[in-house]
């Protein structure tokens, strides 16, 4: 028998439950406290009292989830169906968008989503125009793909299959995305062979059809990718979400990227063949952290450029330069360094009263001590000024960096 939907959470008794969850949010904001979920749930039963319990539980369970979705989709998240560990899974609309309209710009008018989830990134294959086949191999999560699907008006372009993706026919002309299942309960699956699908028959499939873009974790080994591959490491917001392996039908040839994307700007770097490893020299006026997404992708060469910077040591990547940061900004954090001093406690507490500087923050890189152990043991007044000390190594010295606090974009 062809797959038929089933039953979804009533639309009405949703809206109550979510306005209920809502407001209990806000009232345990407001009063200090935690959210009974209980009294939410018998607050939506006194106000539909004939609702089954199942059709309770139902509205209630999406209700939660849409609420702790807003962290990751905001306010649109109240237009999708969740589960636990779809929306865990669940890529980023701004990062589905980009690939999606890279995808389009390379001509792509058909393509295969081998393991959909709840489909954000076939919604956004979509909304750019291509036709997608919208693989999921779980009933229940391709019941709520459906859903997700019509709910975003896109039901016409957009054909589930419930299948496992292994079982399908795909050839040649086929263009593919594949996001495979990286999770086991709560639990992330490092092996690529533990993947669902697995690594290995990812690969296999990229030799029969090139056209082909997996979703991986930001973490991967860079030789993961088979040989002609690119792969693009993403950020939002500061957070490295995600990397993504396309193969040489849909590969660029600088092989490495990274894209950071903030509120309200979207910048790519790509790997340079005739980029020079970065020099190292002594503080300077600034100390720029380049963002995650650079780091991963081994791109620190391009924020030392853009400011005509050198490495603070090569094992830290920490960057800095006397000229004016502000080239950098969309793609690294910048402090002023007031200071910088051989690290002892000591030295560090007569420092920062110097600078009549009372409250830090810590942070760290390439150096033992935890920095919530020193912070205590400076015993800081809390009043004054505040500023931000960086502690990492500079050869096999540790040194202590006394900056002030982080500048931002002029933009924002
Ligand atoms: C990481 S999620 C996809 C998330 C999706 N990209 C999104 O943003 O909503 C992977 C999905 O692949 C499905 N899956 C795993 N193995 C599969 C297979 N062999 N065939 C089809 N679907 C599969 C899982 O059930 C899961 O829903």
């Amino acid at each position: 028998m062809p797959w038929q939907p089933s039953e979804l959470p009533d639309p009405d008794l949703l809206a109550l439950a979510l306005a209920a969850w809502l407001d209990a949010v806000a009232a345990a904001e407001r009063g200090g406290g935690t959210l009974d979920p209980l009294k939410v749930s018998a607050n939506v039963r006194r106000q539909r009292p004939e609702a089954s319990p199942a059709a309770l539980a139902a509205a209630l369970t999406q209700a939660r989830l849409r609420v702790r979705a807003r962290d990751r989709l905001g306010s649109q998240a109240d237009q999708f169906l969740f589960t636990a560990t779809g929306l865990e899974q669940a890529t980023r609309p701004q990062v589905a968008h980009r690939r999606a309209r890279r995808l389009q710009a390379a001509g792509i008018e058909h393509i295969v989503d081998a393991g959909a989830g709840l489909g954000f990134d076939a919604i956004e294959f979509a909304r750019a125009g291509m036709r997608v086949d919208a693989v999921e191999i779980d009933p229940a999560t391709a019941d709520l793909l459906a859903a997700n699907v019509r709910a975003c008006g896109v039901d016409h372009l957009v054909r589930v299959v419930v299948a496992d993706v292994r079982d399908l026919k795909l050839g040649p002309a086929d263009a593919c995305f594949a996001d495979p299942a990286r999770r086991s309960g709560d639990r992330r699956l490092k092996d690529p062979e533990s993947w669902s699908p697995p690594w290995s028959w990812l690969c296999a499939l990229g030799q029969l059809t090139p056209r082909l873009v997996a979703k991986v974790a930001p973490g991967i080994d860079h030789d993961l990718a088979p040989a002609g591959c690119e792969t693009v490491w993403t950020s939002v917001n500061g957070q490295l979400v995600e990397a993504a392996v396309w193969w040489p039908g849909l590969a660029r040839a600088n092989r490495r990227a990274a894209v950071v994307i903030r509120s309200d700007s979207a910048v790519e770097v790509l790997s340079r063949t005739d980029s020079v490893a970065p020099a190292a020299g002594p503080a300077g006026q600034w100390l720029l952290e380049p963002d995650d997404a650079i780091l991963r992708a081994g791109l620190v060469d391009e924020v030392v450029n853009r400011v005509s910077g050198r490495l603070l040591d090569h094992r830290t990547a920490y960057v800095t330069t006397d000229a004016d940061p502000g080239p950098a900004l969309d793609i690294a954090r910048a402090w002023p360094i007031l200071t910088s001093l051989p690290f002892s406690i000591a030295s560090l507490r007569r420092e920062l009263a110097a600078r009549d500087i009372g409250r830090v923050v810590v942070k760290k890189r390439a150096f033992a001590a935890d920095p919530d152990d020193v912070l205590r043991q400076l015993k800081l007044p809390g009043d004054g000024g505040s500023g931000v000390v960086f502690l990492t190594r500079v050869g096999s010295a540790p040194i202590a960096l006394v900056c002030g606090n982080e500048v931002r974009p002029t933009s924002e």
